[in-house]
């Protein structure tokens, strides 16, 4: 969808769609708001009286502007933003979303949705996340739909037309909303990014073809790239990571992405991505119900590589170096067995315990590989590691823990600001016992209580003292519907937390 910018007067505009934010409990309409109930004849404001629209988030009212020389918005559609003092960034992203869809819903393609300069948020902040709920919204995935192709008729599918054009009608300074259009942009299209790969089914989105994606985003963006298959993970020594691949036919890959956006020879900052294509379990089998969500197994991997697609965009500067381990993990003569020892490639040996803990296994050997080969000041790491933290946290926070305050802090605030929280899991000592083996360095798994506890402090030991933090997304990656800008499926998350963190940390 193509966001645009509008300095002018929103009344004057020829669109289908009108779009303006109400304040709840006001007694006097202002601004645009008030010019459109003019035009109206006061209709709205009639409305209102009635008690017909308190102005809560989600209120709305549609209206059709009369056919007139005037020219003009052909519907107004009023949408309460709850009270003035309330509203935040994740309420003007919400308010984008409802916008768009409220085009959708009557298969318009295009909508103008007026940001009042009272919007408490920084009017050029309003810009930003406008056009990252306005972008988010208006994406859905559509590409193994038959049927749903441009000419085919509306009435014969349930879904409409995408919107394809917003325009975003501000009073905020030009210079400022232009730049923030930009991030918005970016942010969004990044996470539309890691949303197109996590609803990709596990039969085409393989280990190869993240790589795939991975090395076309590199070519565009000019990243630097490697991608290690088989043969070069045997080399490296990445047995941790060959254990959970061993019952596949599926060749796993370590996808290796830099962006040197920064002073040259600055450490760099990683972000490292689960990137299970697919998760059975292994030997230790899930049950069947439900099964098929684990092809969102890979959200870790899609949010950093929807990152890394929005850093090159907006050229970062900063560097920035991106690891995802990718592998399936399914059962077969070949596959690793519970009781099996494999040596990860940090020298540590690992008493496999249960074959359905494999996240933890493929990011032990790709933290210890991106901590060796590029000594990065801070690592992040994202991964849809335990079902305990969906017990923990339900859907709407992810966990964070680590070894470092100062970056859970930073992570906990870029989480606030892009409406992807994070919460903190105590990483005490305590916990680390819960791994011993009596006959390996450590199990991989720690038992049922602490779950998600005990598999970060897991990953903690292939970390060492560098700066690392871990987001379990477990309960936020996918799922039924939370904002009106997601859909039923993957959500793209945390790609704008990582976005927000990276983007102050360059300043
Ligand atoms: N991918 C799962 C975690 C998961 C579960 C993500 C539900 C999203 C929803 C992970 O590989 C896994 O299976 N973890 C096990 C660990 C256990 C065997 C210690 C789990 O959480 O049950
Ligand atoms: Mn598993
Ligand atoms: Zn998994």
């Amino acid at each position: 969808m193509r966001v645009t910018l509008n300095f002018d007067e929103p009344l004057g505009l020829e669109t289908p769609l009108l779009v303006l934010p109400v304040f709840k409990g006001e007694h006097a309409l202002t601004g645009a708001a008030a010019a459109a109930d003019r035009r109206l004849g006061g209709a709205f404001s009639r409305a209102r009286g009635a008690g017909d629209f308190r102005g809560d988030p989600g209120d709305s009212l549609l209206f059709y502007g009369a056919e007139s020389a005037q020219g003009g918005p052909g519907r107004f559609l009023f949408v309460g933003v709850g009270e003035r003092d309330e509203l935040d960034a994740e309420g003007v992203r919400q308010l984008a979303g409802r916008a768009v869809r409220g085009a959708e819903s009557r298969s318009l393609t295009s909508l103008v949705l007026h940001l009042p300069s009272e919007l408490p948020a920084r009017p050029v902040l309003a810009v930003q996340v406008a056009a990252e709920g306005g972008i988010l919204a208006a994406w859905d995935y559509r590409e193994l739909r038959s049927g749903l192709g441009e000419e085919d008729p509306v009435s014969e599918d349930p879904r409409h037309p995408l919107v394809d054009a917003l325009v975003l009608s501000t009073s905020a300074e030009r210079k400022g909303s232009e730049r923030a259009l930009s991030i918005g942009v970016a942010f969004a299209e990044g996470e539309n990014l890691a949303r197109l790969l996590q609803n990709r089914p596990g039969n085409v989105a393989t280990p190869s073809h993240l790589a795939e994606v991975a090395l076309g985003v590199a070519r565009e963006y000019g990243f630097t790239s490697h991608v290690l298959g088989k043969k070069e993970l045997e080399d490296e020594g990445m047995r941790a990571l060959l254990a959970v691949s061993a019952g596949s036919e599926e060749e796993p890959r370590l996808i290796v992405l830099e962006h040197h956006g920064g002073e040259k020879g600055d450490p760099p900052l990683a972000l490292v991505g689960k990137g299970i294509t697919f998760d059975s379990g292994g030997i230790s089998i899930k049950p069947g119900l439900g099964m098929e969500e684990m092809k969102f197994d890979m959200s870790g991997a899609a949010a950093v590589l929807g990152a890394m697609q929005a850093i090159g965009a907006l050229r970062l500067p900063l560097n920035v170096v991106a690891v995802v381990p990718s592998a399936e993990n399914l059962l077969s003569g070949r596959a690793t067995k519970p009781g099996d020892i494999v040596r990860a490639r940090s020298g540590k040996t690992i008493e496999i315990i249960n074959t359905d803990a494999e996240g933890r296994l493929v990011l032990a050997d790709a933290l210890s590989y991106v901590i060796e080969h590029y000594a990065p000041k801070v690592v992040v790491d994202c991964a849809t590691l335990t079902g305990a933290c969906l017990i923990a946290l339900g859907n709407h926070a992810s966990a964070v823990l680590g070894n470092d305050e100062g970056v859970i802090a930073e992570l906990r605030e870029a989480g606030a600001r892009a409406g992807e929280r994070c919460w903190p899991l105590p990483l005490w000592k305590e916990y680390r016992k819960q791994l011993e083996s009596t006959v390996a360095d450590l199990k991989n798994v720690g038992g049922r209580a602490a779950g998600t506890i005990t598999a970060a402090w897991f990953l903690a030991e292939f970390v060492g003292e560098t700066p690392w933090a871990h987001l379990d997304i477990a309960g936020t990656a996918y799922g039924d519907v939370h904002a009106p800008y997601h859909r039923k499926g993957g959500f793209g998350r945390p790609t704008r937390l990582l976005l927000e963190w990276l983007h102050a940390r360059a300043g």
